[in-house]
């Protein structure tokens, strides 16, 4: 096993609440075991570009209560191009580089495998992106931020929407996926919850008939507000578009709400610090123990390791019983009121 001196470290893709906290978590791990730790700046691109600094233990003091990352983030158009891997792979080589971490999501860890095929360094990928959409892990750091600050957030549009009695549709982030939807949603008690998992296009019409039939019945039945929250990325149009095809079935005013990257911001929650620093510290001891190509994730409190490639090929599905729970029984929350009547 060889001697590590000098570990690389950076931040890519979006950034999420906690990337911070795992930032500071390997710069102490890493002085703990007279390592150092050049953070390289602005994703993949701080390595093409050789842009970087020796993060010292002062240099993080104050930061695990920080969002967004002191590392910078990007998304690195040049790294889809062969010349792009070799320029990034080169100044590892230059400036001695033993192993590099990447804390991102799926696109970032692929940067990785693409950089083995140029030097042969360790190399290891930490979960941060607020969708949580990677597998083997049970949360990616920033997601439990993201999902409260979302619900913080549509609490205060329930106000407003019970004193008008008003049709909100609330639009979260989350790329392809439903993890902050579908959490968010049933934790703020969303009348419905549009996603991925649960919706398909081909369905459109029937949906829009059904939304529409709900929203009537609960409105002159119940006189109450009515949320949708509708993952991002899933209807034509967005929740813009929602609103306008709700409206004119329903001719009640239906308001869009998109959330966005409000909710990729602010201070992270304990769960996402404690988590971060976990994976943070982990990561380094795994370098120490030789291992390369994996990412670190939590299961049920344990910290463990999977191969990149596994990671990469598999993504993570927003968890079933949460998805049937939602469409078998709080979906029809508004008729229950009405049976009370
Ligand atoms: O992956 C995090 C995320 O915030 C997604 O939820 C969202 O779809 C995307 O990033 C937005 O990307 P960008 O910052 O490039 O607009």
């Amino acid at each position: 096993m060889r001697t590590i001196k000098k570990i690389g470290l950076l931040t890519s893709g979006g950034d999420a609440p906690g990337m911070n906290a795992a930032i500071r978590a390997i710069v102490l791990a890493a002085h703990h075991y007279d390592i150092e730790i050049i953070g390289f700046k602005h994703g993949y691109n701080g390595l093409i570009n050789q842009e970087f600094f020796n993060i010292t233990p002062s240099q993080v003091h104050g930061i695990i209560n920080l969002g967004g990352t002191i590392l910078k983030s990007a998304r690195c158009k040049d790294f889809y191009q062969e010349n792009g891997v070799k320029q990034a792979a080169n100044t590892l080589i230059k400036y001695n580089i033993d192993a590099l971490i990447v804390i991102g999501g799926d696109g970032s860890f692929n940067g990785l495998l693409q950089l083995q095929k140029h030097w042969n360094g360790q190399v290891i990928g930490i979960p941060g992106t607020i969708d949580n959409d990677i597998d083997e892990t049970d949360h990616t750091i920033g997601f439990a931020t993201a999902v409260n600050t979302a619900i913080e957030a549509i609490d205060k549009i329930r106000d407003t929407a019970d004193a008008f009695e008003r049709v909100f549709i609330v639009e979260l982030m989350g790329r392809k996926s439903g993890h902050i939807t579908f959490n968010v949603g049933v934790a703020c008690a969303a009348e419905q919850v549009l996603s991925f998992e649960n919706f398909s296009t081909e369905n459109k019409n029937e949906k829009l008939a059904e939304l529409a039939l709900d929203i009537k019945q609960a409105q002159s039945h119940c006189h109450s507000s009515y949320i949708i929250v509708i993952a991002e990325n899933l209807w034509e149009g967005g929740a813009h578009q929602l609103a306008i095809d709700l409206k004119q079935q329903t001719q009640t005013d239906c308001t869009a709400c998109i959330l966005g990257y409000i909710q990729r911001g602010g201070s992270p929650v304990a769960e996402d610090r404690i988590l971060a620093t976990k994976m943070g510290v982990n990561s380094i001891q795994a370098i120490i123990e030789g291992k390369s190509n994996m990412m670190i994730g939590e299961q049920n409190g344990e910290i463990i390791s999977t191969p990149l490639e596994h990671v990469i090929n598999h993504k993570k599905q927003v968890n079933q019983n949460l998805i049937s729970v939602q469409n078998s029984i709080l979906a029809n929350s508004a008729q229950t009121m009405i049976d009370e009547i």
